[in-house]
């Protein structure tokens, strides 16, 4: 066995000068100042925000849009200004940003309304234990003592339906009509376009009193943010030509996700530096872009239940071992049940497997085609969804996760 000094690594991994100027201005966390494409949206919330400067209630805001088109960017780059001129001249606006998918603040209409209560210094608020009603009752007679316009951005708040139920949107939008002093301006945020067509009618003409949508990036525009980032993410004439081109094609191709643009030009970096490499090159691309799709899948499947993982396990080990030789459901039965001996689970029928299948291809982890056999009923033909090199690491996980 070759032995590693790993000591001379860490050496020379210090000695050897990074790609990055600053790799932060590509994470998730980082707030640019220069938001481009964006001007038209930033303009129009920042117009219906506006009246609250001279205490008039700003109409309640919906903003939709798919992932990734800097909603939330914007948003928040507004009410930011927006605080700095209320603070600059005294004026008793309070703002609030709520993201409604971290699960501890607000996974049911208690927790958030406490939350809430919080936010606007209440103190003392009981974790759980009261009636909704009564922590409503706090919540409202706690900001309703001073007068105060409250702006409250409720973000991808499709989760909090989601987790709270349909009728906490509607609650929510009711508590206006019991404050006296102070008023509320909502905003909500969302990626789920068919949560937002769905909204219950009661609940759209309050809550979207005005609706906003956030078109997709096109490639071109992802360019140019890319470019603005790149500039100050990596040292001079690190990146290649032709990379940033790619990687906004590469980001354009579902829709125009800058979030996925920006990923892929981390990660491509990242990889580019751990290889020792001094340029970034469309290759560094191609194999970021195959690393980000496996870690989503990892995530994917780590979460998944006992049964479906052991469904999954049989089927790539039966891929291993047949290579490009077509399999079928009851192959994969064969396989599944040796290996629920082995786990000391008990194994399901083979007509449940085949539902398991099933949902693994909704899934997109595999291709299940349906396939008639004549009077013999119907079976499945298995194939995989992800590039053949990506197995045996999935394996092993998956090995790992099921202690076999
Ligand atoms: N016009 C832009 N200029 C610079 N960076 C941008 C722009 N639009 C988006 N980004 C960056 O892309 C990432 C995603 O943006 P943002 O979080 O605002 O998306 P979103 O529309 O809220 O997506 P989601 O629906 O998934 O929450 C962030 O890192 C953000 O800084
Ligand atoms: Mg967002």
């Amino acid at each position: 066995m070759v032995k590693i000094d790993i000591n001379s690594f860490f050496q020379g991994y210090m000695d050897k000068e990074s790609i990055f100027e600053n790799k932060k201005v590509l994470q998730s966390g980082y707030t640019p100042d220069n938001i481009p494409h964006r001007d038209d949206q930033i303009k129009e919330v920042a117009g219906m925000l506006a009246p609250v400067l001279k205490g008039e209630k700003p109409s309640n805001i919906f903003i939709y849009g798919k992932t990734g088109t800097g909603k939330t960017l914007s948003v928040l780059h507004v009410v930011n200004n927006l605080t700095k001129i209320a603070a600059s001249k005294n004026l008793p606006i309070k703002i609030s940003y709520i993201n409604c998918k971290l699960k501890k603040v607000a996974d049911t209409e208690y927790r958030l309304i406490a939350t809430l209560a919080r936010e606007f210094g209440k103190e003392e608020i009981p974790i759980t234990g009261l009636p909704t009603d009564e922590i409503y009752r706090i919540f409202i007679k706690h900001i309703d003592k001073d007068s105060n316009s409250i702006i409250l951005i409720l973000d991808e708040i499709d989760q909090l339906v989601k987790k709270a139920g349909d009728e906490i949107l509607y609650n929510l939008t009711r508590i206006n009509t019991e404050l006296k002093n102070t008023q509320i301006t909502f905003i909500g945020i969302s990626n789920d376009l068919k949560f937002a067509n769905d909204l219950d009618p009661r609940v759209r003409s309050s809550l979207a009193e005005e609706n906003m949508s956030f078109p997709s990036y096109n490639a071109l525009q992802l360019q140019d943010i890319l470019n603005e980032r790149a500039k100050e993410a990596f040292k001079k004439d690190i990146v290649t030509e032709g990379v940033i081109e790619k990687c906004a094609a590469l980001a354009a191709r579902e829709h125009g996700d800058a979030r996925r643009a920006l990923d892929l030009l981390r990660v491509a970096g990242e990889l580019a530096e751990r290889k020792g490499h001094n340029k970034l090159v469309i290759s560094h691309l191609d194999e970021a872009e195959s690393k980000i799709e496996n870690d989503m899948v990892l995530e994917t499947i780590s979460t998944l239940p006992k049964q479906s993982q052991i469904t999954l396990l049989s089927i790539f080990s039966l891929y291993e071992k047949k290579g490009k030789e077509k399999f079928f459901t009851g192959d994969v039965y064969e396989i599944y049940l040796g290996l629920c001996d082995k786990v000391g689970l008990k194994p399901l029928t083979q007509r449940r497997l085949s539902d398991l299948i099933a949902e693994l291809d909704m899934l997109g982890i595999i291709n299940a085609k349906v396939i008639s056999m004549g009077r013999y009923g119907r079976t499945k033909e298995i194939g995989l969804a992800m590039p053949q090199s990506s197995i045996p690491n999935l394996i092993s996980q998956l090995k790992g996760w099921l202690n076999v």
